[in-house]
């Protein structure tokens, strides 16, 4: 037993800078062979991964997510919910498939495949030196994008990844995360308003803290102000309308 893991684990943290200098095709196989290592929901493999080398649809991904660093890294891998080959096979068969694929329950396992996908990925690029982050932001228009990635039916994007080496001078620190006994119930969900309440308080003087030291004293917000400013901003609603129109979540 060794702490490699953990160690690599725990020193992760999103790199929005990266070198000019794209990853090698055996590093990008090599990537994609760990992401298939993990587990996948009933052995659906429900996902494709699409490298986008070429720089002129980086640039249109850019116009989607507006983050500099879709065009601006070493390699850019974009995560696809993919039900279109399940599809083909419901076509070959007797029995009702689509049921299932379209419900949400097909959403959710999709989903959950494609985020253990990702972080596999994510951790073997990282293991390897690469820095990366993650990219919701493609979901800006997703519409958009399903048109740039030409992807079929039931096929429905739902994040990039930046991979590359950090840049010089990319001072990216792990951000610290929410107190373990807030998150870590043990048996039953402990749902105490009040502990849960001071838990974040806590919590928040400890994110505030962390910005402050960071940016010498120009950013200060808490957590709590950061999720509100987030959530608040109800974005991307279009989203269950963009699954029906990919065939998904439809019952
Ligand atoms: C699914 C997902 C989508 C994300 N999308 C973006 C994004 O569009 N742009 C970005 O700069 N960071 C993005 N991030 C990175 C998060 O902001 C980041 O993981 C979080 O703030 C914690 O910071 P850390 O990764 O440095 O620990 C995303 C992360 C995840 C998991």
């Amino acid at each position: 037993m060794t702490d490699y893991v953990y160690d690599l684990m725990k020193k992760h943290h999103s790199v929005r800078q990266f070198k000019d200098k794209p990853l090698s095709d055996d590093t990008v196989r090599k990537l994609v062979e760990a992401g298939q290592s993990a587990s996948t929901s009933s052995y659906l493999q429900t996902y494709s991964i699409i490298g986008v080398e070429d720089p002129n649809i980086k640039e249109q991904l850019k116009e989607v997510s507006g983050q500099p660093y879709v065009v601006d890294n070493g390699y850019l891998f974009v995560f696809v919910l993919d039900y279109y080959r399940h599809n083909l096979i419901n076509e070959t068969v007797d029995f009702d498939m689509q049921t299932s694929f379209e419900s949400a329950e097909g959403l959710l396992v999709g989903a959950i495949d494609v985020a253990l996908v990702s972080e596999n990925m994510a951790l073997a690029a990282e293991d390897m030196g690469y820095g990366i982050v993650y990219l919701g932001s493609l979901r800006n228009d997703v519409g958009r994008v399903k048109e740039i990635l030409d992807l079929p039916e039931y096929a429905f994007p739902l994040f990039g990844m930046a991979v590359g080496e950090p840049a010089e001078g990319e001072n990216g620190a792990p951000k610290p995360r929410l107190p373990l006994d807030h998150v870590f119930h043990k048996n039953v969900y402990n749902s105490n308003a009040k502990e849960q309440r001071e838990a974040i308080q806590k919590y928040d003087e400890t994110v505030s803290n962390y910005y402050k030291e960071r940016t010498n004293g120009k950013r200060q917000e808490t957590w709590s102000e950061q999720v509100a400013g987030f959530l608040s901003g109800k974005t991307r609603l279009d989203m269950l309308e963009e699954l029906n129109k990919s065939g998904l979540m439809k019952k």
